[in-house]
């Protein structure tokens, strides 16, 4: 291997009807280094650029059968990263202006000079190369840092964007797992807003939050007369949802009889009203998330693993914040931009460095709420690290209780005096009023502790006086 090998020499097609152009423009080629192939026909040309790759495509304008304009169009088709430089007779200009709107890149005008042509593909391959970048910076954006209301650039939130683009158009039921906070919701909003029926209804309902007849009945609907209150008859969520998405929120905290009733639902593609005798068709699409552990739910006889199974046809599963510490900026940019007013302000290197050294039990709602936090609490243009703080950050725990109290101290306007003072009363209490011990707490001297606790005396009796 030499790591000075020379550059692959450029290919470029040459395609003329005329054997003697194409003789001759081979040979100039060839001269100054290219790799040519050459082609005496559209039709021959369409064969050569199917069976490679070429830097440059050079063709005559008119040629019997396949023409120029026609293989232009065959390349902006099958390659359009390849340049097509058209050569053309002069006194047809005309067509040539005609080719460049079809995209060509340029065109020479025959006889040319070699100097001219040997131009006009320098900035041929300048242009493929262009070309070539932006795709790669197009693709570094599609595997992007954000999708719909998602955002983050963690493999793992790109390989949920993957499934969610890949998911969109099937009807199969989803089931979203990750720990609170995760973006379990958003992420289901995502899922039928971004996919074939997201003109259709998509219909929240968090099973936690209400009782299992009441569930049952919103689920269903009921029929007049079916209980005491039920007055009129009423629509149940699955027929609001019909041909859209029904999110079940918390269903790890369904009641287990109505697993069994949502079951034969899912099964039967029907549902029956609370005290009504006639099944109505339904077609929705469930998407199920918990931050429940599934598996133990069921080992624990808490949730039908037959249900889990209906559900968990396309499991999605958020991982928690702290291992994708890179979705951390990103997240916490998007929150900034959702929450500050002034466009102006921004986190200095020290906050990022800190909002990534988290541990994020809470997860993205965590970090939503830190950020508001830090906001309210920082005056400039600039988020300090001092602004951050993460109570529920157990590793730092002493570091944020002692910033948590220094910065009490200071929105409360304490003075240095009130708050040494404070302390050392604070430790001579805990010394049980030994003065030597609670001196080796403050990390102080005793004999200055002493001389502190006679010049705070005298203060006090002046005071007094003062008063008197
Ligand atoms: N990847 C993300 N991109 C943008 N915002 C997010 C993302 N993840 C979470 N959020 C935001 O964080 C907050 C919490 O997200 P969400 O309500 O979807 O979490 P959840 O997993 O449903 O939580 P819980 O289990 O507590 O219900 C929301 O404000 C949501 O918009
Ligand atoms: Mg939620």
């Amino acid at each position: 291997m030499n790591a000075l090998r020379k550059p692959e020499p450029k290919r470029v097609l040459v395609v003329d009807d005329d054997p003697s152009i194409l003789a001759m423009t081979e040979d100039l080629l060839t001269d100054a280094g290219f790799e040519v192939g050459r082609a005496s026909s559209g039709k021959e040309a369409l064969e050569r650029i199917g069976e490679r790759e070429w830097d440059v495509v050079l063709s005559d304008l008119q040629m019997p059968g396949i023409d120029g304009l026609d293989l232009l169009a065959a390349v902006r088709e099958h390659s359009p990263d390849t340049p097509v430089i058209i050569m053309t007779a002069f006194g047809t200009i005309q067509s040539a202006v005609d080719a460049m709107r079809a995209g060509a890149l340029d065109f020479v005008t025959k006889p040319f000079r070699a100097g001219e042509l040997l131009l006009s593909l320098e900035r041929a391959f300048e242009r493929r190369a262009l070309e070539q970048e932006n795709r790669v910076l197009r693709r570094a954006v599609a595997r992007s840092s954000a999708f719909g209301e998602l955002v983050g650039k963690s493999p793992s939130m790109n390989e949920i964007y993957a499934l969610i683009r890949k998911i969109g158009a099937s009807r199969s039921h989803v089931l979203i797992t990750g720990e609170s906070g995760t973006g379990k919701e958003v992420v289901a909003r995502t899922i039928h807003f971004s996919g074939s029926r997201a003109d259709k209804p998509f219909v929240p309902i968090n099973c936690t939050a209400m009782p299992e007849g009441l569930l049952e009945s919103e689920l269903f609907g009921h029929v007049r007369g079916a209980f005491t209150g039920a007055h009129v008859n009423k629509k149940g969520l699955f027929e609001a949802a019909a041909g859209g998405t029904l999110f079940l929120d918390e269903i790890g905290d369904m009641p287990i009889s109505l697993q069994g009733k949502l079951l034969r639902v899912l099964q039967d593609k029907e549902i029956r009203p609370v005290g009504g005798n006639q099944s109505i068709k339904v077609d929705v699409r469930i998407i199920a998330a918990t931050h429940q552990d599934m598996n133990r739910a069921i080992a624990e006889g808490r949730f039908r693993q037959d249900l889990y199974y209906r559900l968990n046809v396309i499991p999605v599963r958020i991982p928690p914040l702290r291992e994708r510490a890179e979705d951390i900026p990103v997240l916490a940019e998007a929150f900034l931009r959702k929450h500050a007013d002034d466009e102006r302000i921004h986190f200095s290197n020290a906050a990022t460095r800190k909002l990534m050294q988290g541990s994020w039990p809470g997860n993205a709602r965590e970090l939503e709420n830190c950020i508001e936090r830090a906001l309210a609490l920082t005056d400039g243009n600039e988020i300090q690290a001092s602004d951050i703080l993460i109570p529920s950050d157990v590793g730092n725990e002493t570091t944020d209780l002692k910033e948590l109290l220094l910065r009490l101290a200071v929105e409360r306007r304490m003075t240095v005096r009130e708050l040494t003072d404070a302390y050392v009363e604070t430790a001579l209490e805990a010394a049980g009023g030994r003065k030597s011990e609670a001196a080796r707490i403050l990390g102080m001297n005793r004999r200055t502790l002493y001389r502190r606790e006679e010049r705070n005396e005298d203060d006090e009796n002046e005071e007094e006086a003062a008063v008197a």
